[in-house]
């Protein structure tokens, strides 16, 4: 039976590169989105993948979120947490609102999600969790104390949680991507980028498919002694 996976932020970016690649390894795939209904229609007719439209910073849309999928996909095996937003500023000009919808948002957002879904999974004795963290989580940026702070939560997240889930078939790991060519990152001003992409070693923004195949490897059944990890994908600009 194919295992059903939901990847939040699954229809964008580097979301919808995961999406189409568990698809195309033979997932049920949900994929989850909060706001952009257009691009989330454009999405499923492209790929014909369902889009399940909740936002992840909402502790009960995403009880309610899993409970549907899983009454029209079946159990819920696999959460492939992506969902991340920036509201990037200074310190001297970030507000409160900026701070909590970043920490809510990507960090509140795994909780909820592994919430939602852990009791099914620690009854059947089987769940992969992947967590997409961040190069600014390990090594911090200009510009991004909320977003760093939350990256980084995830990566302690992902190792206490794999803890947890050790003994019982569950699998916590997290994916640090460098800089990669999404909308997210071309919002980030242009000479600002162009000094970031002079630091990445192999010389290029990475692509959104070099992250997706990072999440095949440690989904696959065969990769339950791997957990607590956090695997970087990031052009060797931090090594860690
Ligand atoms: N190190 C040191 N100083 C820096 C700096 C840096 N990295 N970046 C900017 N500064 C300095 C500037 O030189 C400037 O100094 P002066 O006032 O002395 O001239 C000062 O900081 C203000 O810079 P800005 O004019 O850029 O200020 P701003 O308020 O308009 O913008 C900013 C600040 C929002 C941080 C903007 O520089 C920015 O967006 N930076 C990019 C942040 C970034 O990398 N975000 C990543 C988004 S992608 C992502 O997050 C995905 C992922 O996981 C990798």
């Amino acid at each position: 039976m194919a295992r059903v996976v939901v990847v939040t932020g699954g229809t964008r970016g580097i979301g919808e590169a995961i999406s189409l690649a568990l698809k195309n390894a033979g997932y049920k795939v949900a994929a989850n989105y909060a706001g952009n209904d257009e691009r989330a229609k454009a999405f499923t007719d492209r790929t014909g993948i369902a889009a399940y439209k909740w936002d992840v910073s909402s502790f009960d849309d995403c009880a309610a979120g899993i409970k549907k999928v899983e009454a029209e996909l079946g159990p819920v095996e696999v959460i492939v947490n992506n969902a991340g937003i920036t509201r990037d500023a200074t310190m001297k000009k970030m507000n409160r609102q900026a701070w909590d919808e970043v920490l809510d948002t990507n960090l509140g957002g795994c909780y909820n999600m592994c919430k939602a879904a852990w009791d099914g999974m620690l009854s059947r004795g089987f769940g992969r969790i992947v967590n997409i963290g961040s190069i600014n989580g390990q090594a911090g940026q200009y510009g991004q104390v909320n977003y760093a702070a939350a990256k980084s939560g995830i990566h302690g997240f992902t190792k206490a949680l794999g803890q947890e889930g050790a003994a019982k078939g569950i699998t916590v790991n997290a994916i640090a991507p460098g800089y990669i060519d999404t909308d997210m990152v071309a919002a980030v001003p242009a000479e600002v980028l162009a000094k970031i992409v002079a630091r990445i070693p192999v010389g290029r923004l990475g692509q959104a498919s070099e992250i997706a195949r990072g999440v095949l490897f440690l989904v696959a059944d065969e990769g339950g002694f791997i957990t607590g990890s956090t695997m970087s994908i990031n052009g060797g600009q931090h090594m860690y």
